[in-house]
């Protein structure tokens, strides 16, 4: 590893939004010095001119599919894909085979990510009906993850009174998929025989997230517990949260839902289809208002990555989920770059924010100490998404043919070069993430 770098004249985006074109020496995997005219007698120096520097992307909401449904994704093909799109760390999804619901299957992630992990990892516990004594004390972990709706097989847990027993018995961090199961079900009957994948809106609609959000807000006011909205979809979640969210619930949004809607599945067909699915296109500006106004916290990608192949067969056979981490980043600094928000906010909702939620120490800002988790991005030229281009294994983006900007061509995890001027070096490894209690 070397020791020592210094990057020169990049364009930082700091704390609180402060801008400043100038230089970011890095030792030991930790920011060393923020400034102007910085030297280095040491080391490796990168000409940043032109290029803008941010912390590293902390994506609180992944699935990886290892162990198990390897021939989605595995955790080296997720991270050269978190290297591509500026991703340095990552929380991961337990619906894994076996799921990650006690110590030894989450040790045996561990394990896989040592090995194979490019980038930072932290792991959710699965809660099921019946694992109430990992939920308190399987470690490390970033927190509890509760499939209210769309679940998979034990990890479903719909009933009020197994959702009451986790949210009365624990003080960790709850994070929700919410949708109402029962719902889903009743709907799912009045659709049958349906193969058009734009029904999918139809079935889990509004009113099935907005029934769970509601009980998840319910049960953490009741019990004064932690309580994180996994990927917000409606405006009328978002509305009923600025009513009634505290200071314990804190919510996400993924930029799928920000910026695709229900047209796409004219074009997208299955390949649109997602759990909770995307909605109409005053959703979408409902959920902007929300996030620029803070009832939104951060963005998360969701990533979901299912084979064509699979993508392929008919609806409702047809999986849900879509990936995102290579191209959540160009997606939010396009955004900026068209003025629809600042840099400084991109740099909120998809770096410092993550860490605060989740407790993090020392990552998600440009801050002397801090971990040299970094992203120097050309927010100058323009690239469209390109299947050939991509790194996940699933082999496909819903933002095909999006031209973007914002593309990273370095990413620095823990003072190391993980994507080297557009290259991935796959020798690099990222760490185990810390959580504060
Ligand atoms: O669409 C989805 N797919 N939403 C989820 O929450 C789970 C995910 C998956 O694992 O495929």
């Amino acid at each position: 590893m070397n020791s020592q770098l210094l990057i020169k004249e990049a364009l930082m985006v700091l704390s609180q939004g402060e801008m400043l074109v100038g230089d970011l020496l890095v030792r030991e995997g930790k920011i060393a010095a923020i400034g102007t005219d910085l030297v280095s007698d040491c080391g490796r120096i990168i000409d940043a001119r032109g290029l803008v520097l941010l912390p590293g992307v902390i994506d609180p909401q992944v699935h990886f599919r290892e162990p198990g449904l390897e021939h989605k994704e595995d955790l080296f093909t997720a991270t050269c894909a978190c290297a591509k799109g500026g991703v340095t760390s990552f929380l991961e999804m337990p619906n894994t085979i076996p799921p990650t619901t006690t110590q030894e299957a989450l040790n045996e992630k561990l394990e896989l990510a040592r090995q194979k992990c490019l980038v930072n990892y932290g792991f959710f516990l699965g809660a099921t009906p019946e694992n109430s004594e990992d939920l308190r004390t399987a470690n490390p972990v970033c927190g509890i993850k509760v499939f209210m709706g769309s679940g998979h097989g034990s990890l479903l847990v719909s009933k009020e009174e197994d959702l009451e027993r986790i949210f009365a018995t624990n003080n960790r961090l709850i994070a929700v998929h919410a949708e109402n199961q029962e719902r889903i079900l009743q709907r799912r009957k009045l659709f049958a025989g349906n193969t058009n994948p734009a029904v999918h809106s139809q079935i889990q609609d509004e009113e099935t997230a907005l029934i769970a959000t509601k009980l998840a807000v319910k049960l953490s006011h009741k019990y004064q517990r932690r309580l994180h909205i996994l990927h917000l979809s409606t405006g009328v979640e978002a509305e009923y949260l600025r009513l009634h969210k505290t200071p314990l619930i804190t919510t996400e949004v993924t930029p799928q839902h920000l910026l695709l809607n229900t047209t796409a599945y004219e074009k997208l067909g299955t390949l649109a289809q997602m759990n909770p699915p995307l909605r109409s296109p005053e959703n979408n500006e409902m959920l902007w208002r929300a996030l620029k106004d803070g009832v939104i916290d951060c963005i998360a990608t969701d990533h979901a990555p299912h084979t064509l192949q699979e993508k392929a067969k008919p609806y409702p056979e047809s999986p849900s989920g879509m990936p995102g981490v290579e191209t959540s980043l160009p997606l939010m600094l396009t955004q900026a770059k068209q003025g629809r928000c600042s840099l400084a906010e991109v740099v909120k909702w998809m770096c410092t924010n993550p860490a605060k939620i989740y407790k993090i120490p020392n990552k998600g800002e440009l801050k002397v100490g801090y971990d040299a988790d970094l992203v120097l991005v050309d927010w100058e030229n323009w690239r469209p998404v390109l299947r050939e281009n991509l790194a996940t294994k699933c082999g496909w983006s819903p933002f095909e043919g999006w031209n973007l900007t914002g593309w990273p061509v370095y990413t620095i995890v823990n003072g190391e070069v993980v994507l080297d001027n557009g290259r991935i070096n796959t020798q690099v490894r990222g760490k185990p993430l810390f959580f504060s209690p």
